[in-house]
């Protein structure tokens, strides 16, 4: 069970890889394929750092390797969510507002800026020293608040 588990994210994780090669138009058929994927990428990417965090936060036990391969995936995933922010996917089961379109500069500003303190935690997780996991956790989620509160609705 326990390899099947860590194998099913990783496989995911490779195959989204894969797809994120190709020019963003020709990788959705239609708009509520991008709403999805890019929901979906947005939760394996919060689950994979919701484990780093919740050892940061105390949460549950501390455990180095564990901490390390979950910040791996969310660094992968965080590169995923935001190609499929394409033209008409701001209607339909999104909770996207309009300003990512009219501000987009400064919506892949957000996003770079998360993928930034994303690739920190993912170096703290590797030195495995506790403290400056907790420091990089709290940058990258501010950088997730910063976004959410401007661009999604409640
Ligand atoms: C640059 C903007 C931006 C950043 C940065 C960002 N998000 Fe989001 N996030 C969004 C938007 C916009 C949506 C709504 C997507 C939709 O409904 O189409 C969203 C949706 C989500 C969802 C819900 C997905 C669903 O199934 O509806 C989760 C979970 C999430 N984000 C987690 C995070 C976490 C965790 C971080 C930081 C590590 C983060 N996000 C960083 C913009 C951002």
């Amino acid at each position: 069970m326990k390899s099947l588990f860590r194998a099913t994210p990783l496989m995911l994780a490779a195959t989204l890889g894969l797809a994120t090669a190709l020019p963003a138009a020709a990788q959705f058929a239609k708009p509520e394929d991008a709403i999805k994927y890019r929901k979906a990428a947005f939760t394996v990417m919060a689950t994979h750092f919701g484990r780093v965090a919740a050892m940061a936060n105390g949460r549950i036990p501390f455990d180095a390797k564990v901490a390390a391969e979950n910040a791996e995936l969310a660094t992968t995933m965080a590169r995923l969510p935001f190609v499929a922010f394409t033209e008409g996917t701001d209607k339909g089961d999104t909770k996207a507002k309009a300003e990512i379109w009219s501000e987009a500069d400064k919506f892949k500003a957000g996003a770079a800026k998360m993928q930034e303190e994303m690739g920190k935690l993912n170096v703290a997780a590797k030195g495995g020293n506790l403290d400056a996991i907790k420091a990089a956790v709290g940058e990258t989620g501010k950088s997730c608040k910063a976004c959410h509160d401007a661009y999604r609705k409640e």
